[in-house]
């Protein structure tokens, strides 16, 4: 697509990045923001994401969310409609995994459910909220970061694995049912991206 065929589709449109203070996210929101978007940064690390967004060239807010908790996603999710009268991209991008690889024999309960919380039961929140503000005004769109993890087993480990292919089977099932008010969901699927996450 033409560079300026990307500017076109992304002047003005209000988005909301979890996950964005840092990384992939954080990349997104500079290359959308040089595109003409318009932004909420929502992350736990407020240092970075604040100075972020004072970093970016359009009017950019940030929003402390942990996405495992349901009222701070739907505080930041008001926050876009109060600041902005709208939300049109949502990317459900936050995520974590685990700081090791054990065998499933010795993989700890407690870990397990802390990265299914955050990539899975989060993904699941944002979309919810994302789809309680978009439904009215249509023809929006949600984005999942998900993984190469999320097809092929090996490659990472166990709950990581488990929670990117649960957030790709959420998105399509989420499609089904929000296709009919015109909003789109897709997963980004990244192999390996130097971020401190890699
Ligand atoms: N880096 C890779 O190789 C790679 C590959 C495939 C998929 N991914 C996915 O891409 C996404 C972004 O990862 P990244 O590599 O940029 O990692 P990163 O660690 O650089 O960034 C992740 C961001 O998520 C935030 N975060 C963590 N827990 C959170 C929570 N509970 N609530 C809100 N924010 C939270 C962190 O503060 C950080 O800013 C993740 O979903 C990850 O699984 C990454």
């Amino acid at each position: 697509m033409a560079a300026d065929a990307v500017l076109f589709i992304l002047e003005g449109k209000v988005t909301l990045i979890t996950g964005g203070a840092n990384g992939i996210g954080e990349s997104t929101a500079r290359l959308f923001s040089h595109h003409g978007a318009r932004f909420l940064i929502a992350d736990i690390q407020e240092e970075l994401g604040q100075s972020l967004c004072n970093d970016l060239r359009n009017s950019a807010s940030f929003v402390r969310c942990d996405v495992t908790k349901e009222d701070d996603v739907e505080n930041a999710v008001n926050k876009a409609i109060s600041e902005h009268g709208k939300l049109d991209i949502m990317f459900n991008n936050a995520g974590i995994v685990e700081p090791s690889n054990p065998s499933i024999l010795d993989n700890d309960k407690a870990e397990f459910e802390r990265v299914i919380r955050v990539n899975l039961v989060g993904a699941f929140l944002v979309t919810k909220h994302a789809a309680r503000a978009m439904i009215p005004a249509r023809w929006c769109s949600i984005i999942t970061t998900a993984s190469v993890c999320s097809t092929i087993g090996g490659v990472a480990f166990h709950a990581y694995t488990s929670s990117k292919h649960g957030a790709v089977g959420h998105m399509r099932n989420a499609a089904v049912e929000l296709g009919q008010y015109g909003i789109r969901l897709n997963c980004v699927s990244p192999y390996l991206v130097a971020t401190p996450l890699a």
